[in-house]
């Protein structure tokens, strides 16, 4: 019998991570070769770490903070998920990016062996944004939920915590991610953020941010409008950031924009899970000391 009952819609194991159905092999094979150019700017994050958000910072801090073109195109399309195939719209994030003027911001969720070889053979700027695991599963389990691409999942949070520390979830487990991602920390062109900072001080984070993708001109005033168009009520009620026009969210079970907040996982692990928790990671993140915040 499966270990778990929950099966993702077109559930498949490729190179030892689980996968759904909407990044098929096929599609993974071809982001391997994917033609990465010097300019690009990739957004690389395990699911829910706030890609969304981190989205749409850095297309406003790569064009100029262009609000009025941010105002009128899904973000998603602006900033292609490059392993992501729609099956039922037939959209495919690397078909997308491909004809798209530089310089293109790309979002990947894949672990440093699966993402493009182009990656690290060009200067393109690769950041990495980390969040709390706990917050991150909290995230993820609603996610799961309410989205038909991750099966509207049915269980329990015990459940989905158990399969969450297993790697048994889409892109597979968040600490071979982390892992490999944070060993490329000293590479010039990879530049780790944190979503707990982002919360702290968005705008000293997008001024940091600007310098790294060499726009360190960036006026105070792009900063203000950046960081107020980018702040979570105003994401949350922004049809090209929100995805209520998502067919596969059911935002009456959870939004993507949900609650937006550091520590909401106290009001969902018991004591137990969380020790649990700290055990495991302690475990597999023996030696690897990343500075997450669980609260502020
Ligand atoms: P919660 O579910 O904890 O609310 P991703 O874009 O990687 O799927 O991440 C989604 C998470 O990022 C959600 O977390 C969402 O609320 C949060 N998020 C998105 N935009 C945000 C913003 N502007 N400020 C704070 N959090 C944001």
């Amino acid at each position: 019998m499966e270990k778990y009952k929950h099966v993702l819609p077109g559930q498949h194991v490729y190179k030892g991570r689980l996968f759904f159905g909407f990044s098929p092999p096929d599609v993974l094979d071809a982001v391997k070769d994917f033609d990465v150019r010097e300019d690009d700017v990739f957004i690389v994050t395990y699911p829910k770490a706030g890609t969304t958000w981190l989205q749409e910072i850095v297309w406003l801090i790569v064009n100029d903070g262009n609000i009025q073109k941010a105002k009128v195109e899904q973000v998603y399309f602006r900033s292609p998920f490059l392993e992501f195939k729609d099956l039922v719209l037939n959209e495919v994030g690397l078909e997308l990016a491909k004809p798209m003027p530089s310089p293109r911001v790309i979002k990947t969720h894949l672990p440093v062996d699966l993402a493009p070889t182009g990656i690290f053979k060009t200067k393109c700027k690769k950041l990495v944004l980390f969040r709390n695991p706990k917050d991150l599963c909290v995230s993820y389990f609603h996610f799961y939920r309410s989205s038909s691409s991750f099966g509207n999942f049915q269980g329990s949070w015990p459940e989905f915590l158990e399969m969450f520390l297993d790697g048994h979830v889409d892109h597979g487990s968040w600490f071979d991610f982390t892992k490999g991602w944070w060993d490329k920390r000293d590479n010039s062109d990879v530049y780790i953020l944190y979503y707990e900072d982002m919360k702290k001080d968005l705008k000293n984070e997008i001024k940091k941010m600007s310098c790294f993708l060499d726009k360190s001109d960036i006026s105070e005033d792009t900063v203000d409008k950046i960081a107020n168009h980018c702040c979570f009520e105003s994401m949350r009620t922004n049809p090209m950031t929100n995805h209520h026009d998502v067919y596969s969210i059911n935002k009456e079970i959870s939004p993507l924009l949900r609650k937006g907040m550091v520590g909401d996982w106290k009001s969902h692990f018991t004591v137990e899970q969380s020790g649990y928790f700290d055990l495991l990671y302690a475990e597999k993140m023996k030696g690897i000391d990343i500075p997450f915040q669980y609260q502020l």
